[in-house]
């Protein structure tokens, strides 16, 4: 099939405030990350809200909804305090993620079939006010129609376990794995779903996963902000877009 439009690129700044954090200072800044990155060519900006406020902290959602001029990606769990913030700041895009305090970063996609009424529940008043709803889950057939039947007017799809395997260096998996995603965004939108993906890519791996015509958006991070400390985040970012150009021309 023809590609579904042009490939997005939302950049997760959520490490600049890692970094931050670290040491307990001002700097550097978040909002600062992510004008650069919209001045790359990002377009979008993602940041994760987590329950212990690890990276992101409240501020930063305010700052950066007030900053930024490009879509806000709001990335939290389905609670009712994410709720009433989300409410509160009306970002563009909400993304729900399963949330453990010990993890050290979202390591599953979300039980939407498990958890149904609640989440169709839960996703209703953001939904009245506007904000695009998106599901983080695997590529399993039974979340992609959960979040179908909820109303979720995205899912993105994992790849965490993919680029796992593809440092591994375990490529027979890695490639079946790949092809379960590739099913999966079949279906997803063949569901009327908007695909997006992301967890984990990097330029090794990004190529395959943007080439899936279903694809709208990657969201991306970690990676770029690690590569950012060699090239500066405004190039890391443009070589991401061109590779990811390269994979879906
Ligand atoms: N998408 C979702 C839903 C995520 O939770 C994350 C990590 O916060 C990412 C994308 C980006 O992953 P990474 O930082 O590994 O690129």
């Amino acid at each position: 099939m023809k590609p579904v439009g042009r490939l997005r690129l939302g950049v997760n700044i959520d490490h600049v405030a890692t970094v931050r954090n670290a040491r307990g200072s001002a700097y550097p800044d978040p909002l600062r990350a992510a004008l650069l990155a919209e001045a790359a060519g990002a377009d979008g900006i993602t940041a994760h809200l987590r329950e212990d406020r690890r990276h992101i902290r409240d501020q930063d959602i305010a700052a950066l909804k007030a900053g930024i001029s490009i879509p806000l990606n709001f990335e939290c769990a389905a609670t009712t305090e994410m709720q009433a913030i989300a409410l509160r700041h009306l970002p563009h895009a909400i993304c729900l993620v399963p949330e453990r305090r010990e993890e050290r970063t979202t390591e599953g996609g979300l039980d939407v079939a498990g958890d149904e009424t609640r989440l169709a529940g839960f996703i209703a008043p953001l939904r009245d006010a506007g904000i695009r709803v998106s599901m983080f889950i695997g590529h399993d057939r039974r979340q992609i129609e959960a979040s179908a039947r909820i109303g979720a007017a995205v899912v993105e799809l994992h790849t965490g376990h993919y680029c796992d395997l593809h440092a591994e260096g375990r490529f027979a998996e890695r490639d079946a794995e790949l092809a379960a995603l590739a099913e999966g965004a079949r279906l997803a939108h063949t569901l009327g779903l908007e695909v997006h993906a992301g967890h984990g890519l990097s330029y090794e791996t990004v190529g395959p996963v943007a080439a899936f015509p279903q694809v709208m958006e990657l969201n991306i991070g970690h990676f770029l902000v690690a590569e950012a400390i060699f090239r500066g985040l405004g190039p890391a970012i443009e070589e991401m877009r061109r590779l990811m150009d390269e994979a879906r021309a």
